[in-house]
């Protein structure tokens, strides 16, 4: 069986995750979402509460794909996160070339740790290709309609919004 990881922050999970996320399970057998800790950025908690939005992101946006997809936080490196469940590939999307060049730097390094386990990169699509998480982060914090960019069960969990384009 050829099992994928699919690292990140998924802070939040977008469509263009979603996307590249059915297009390695079309390739891939097992696909595992691996939500990374990254202590410089978001506490273990916030992480498991990350990985239960994404369960329900990937049961609601890809049903039928969904026995072969598993989500799972892991904290340290990726490659030791694919030692742990038995991959040989990372996927990665790449959403235009300025993605390219950590892309690459990153792919290289996890190479260098690991010469088993190869990247794979997946073009996000078009339509999702200007989607970044932080930005519809800071779009929702400031009220605007985030619903074409993530899955529902995002668009849900993102919180009231903190203002509405008043003068201050
Ligand atoms: O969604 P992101 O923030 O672009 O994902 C980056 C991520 C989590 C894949 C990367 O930071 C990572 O692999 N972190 C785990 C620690 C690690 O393996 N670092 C060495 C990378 S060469």
């Amino acid at each position: 069986m050829r099992t994928a990881v699919y690292p990140g922050s998924f802070d939040p999970i977008t469509l263009g995750h979603v996307d590249v996320l059915e297009r390695a399970a079309g390739v891939f057998d097992r696909v595992v979402v691996a939500v990374l800790v990254n202590p410089r950025k978001s506490p273990a908690d916030e992480v498991a509460s990350r990985v239960a939005t994404i369960r329900a992101a990937v049961a609601e946006e890809l049903p039928s794909l969904a026995e072969r997809i598993a989500v799972e936080a892991f904290d340290g490196l990726t490659v030791e996160a694919c030692r742990a469940v038995g991959a040989r590939h990372v996927v990665r999307g790449l959403r235009a070339v300025s993605d390219f060049e950590a892309e690459l730097q990153m792919a290289h390094l996890n190479r260098r740790l690991a010469p088993e386990i190869d990247t794979v990169f997946f073009m996000t699509a078009l339509e999702h290709g200007y989607l970044s998480s932080s930005l519809v982060r800071e779009i929702a914090r400031f009220g605007g309609d985030v619903s074409e960019m993530v899955p529902r069960a995002v668009a849900a969990e993102l919180g009231a919004p903190e203002g509405q384009g008043r003068r201050l």
